[in-house]
């Protein structure tokens, strides 16, 4: 069997001396899809930036496809195949589609062709030169997905990419993540949206306070004792509903 796309071991992290995540344990195999779920404050974000390199983990260690990764910056891990979306539309407002799409080809690339893209999301190429930030806001987080088709990466990180967004635009995003799934890339997906994100996954990992509480298989999820976890949480900080 080869070597997991994504390992971390026994990882601690956090900020300063605050410690979020504990003794965390977390892979995901070549073309699988895992869900991360948990309530507010978890640690799923920080877990996919610790992942991703943009935070060094305190103990434990990070593996891309067999490599240890634990010391490598953020850029060498996304050459090793790590691509992350990270939360809120990562989009340059001022540039046109066009520009945006060309930047996000990244330079060990041997090819510029944004094809790829534009065919996960059509409506992208009827905007090419149109400026990023005069898009709607669906329209925009399709921008920032592109990558996913564009680094041809071994497995995308998303944190909640649906976030504030309309039903029929979270349709289209799933759609277009299923059909990248289906090429065989590993996506290793944070999203509010639960049942959605089960139906996705292979296996889901259930996070609360920073520990994991559960790992297996989507269906042997206790939906229940999801929900009491997220009603249980701190809910000071709701996640915001989707408005258009
Ligand atoms: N930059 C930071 N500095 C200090 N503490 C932080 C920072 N970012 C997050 N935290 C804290 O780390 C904990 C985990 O936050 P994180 O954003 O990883 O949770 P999450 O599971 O992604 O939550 P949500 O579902 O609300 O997005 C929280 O207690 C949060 O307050
Ligand atoms: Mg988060």
């Amino acid at each position: 069997m080869s070597a997991p796309v994504l390992e971390l071991r026994g990882v601690h992290a956090g900020y300063g001396r605050t410690t979020v995540l504990r003794e965390l344990d977390l892979s995901v195999a070549p073309g699988e899809v895992l869900a991360l779920v948990g309530p507010n404050g978890a640690g799923k974000t920080t877990l996919l930036r610790m992942a991703s390199g943009l935070l060094k983990p305190q103990l434990g260690t990070v593996h891309v496809a067999g490599a240890d990764a634990t010391r490598q910056a953020p850029f060498r891990r996304a050459k090793g195949g790590l691509c992350l979306v990270p939360e809120g539309r990562g989009v340059f407002a001022d540039l046109t589609v066009r520009e945006n799409l060309r930047l996000q080809v990244p330079p060990w690339a041997e090819s510029e062709d944004v094809t790829r893209a534009l065919e996960a999301f059509p409506i992208l190429g009827e905007r090419l030169d149109q400026r990023a930030g005069s898009m709607s806001g669906g329209q925009q987080q399709m921008l920032a997905l592109a990558r996913c088709w564009l680094a041809k990466p071994a497995c995308v990180l998303l944190d909640e990419v649906s976030m504030g967004l309309a039903p029929r635009v979270v349709d289209d995003i799933f759609a277009a993540l299923k059909g990248l799934a289906a090429e065989g890339v590993a996506l290793l997906l944070v999203e509010q949206y639960v049942d959605r994100a089960l139906e996705l996954a292979d296996r889901v990992q259930l996070l609360e306070r920073g520990r994991t509480t559960f790992a297996g298989p989507a269906d042997q999820l206790d939906r229940d004792a999801v929900l009491r976890g997220y009603l249980g949480a701190d809910v000071s900080h709701p996640s915001p509903q989707p408005t258009t």
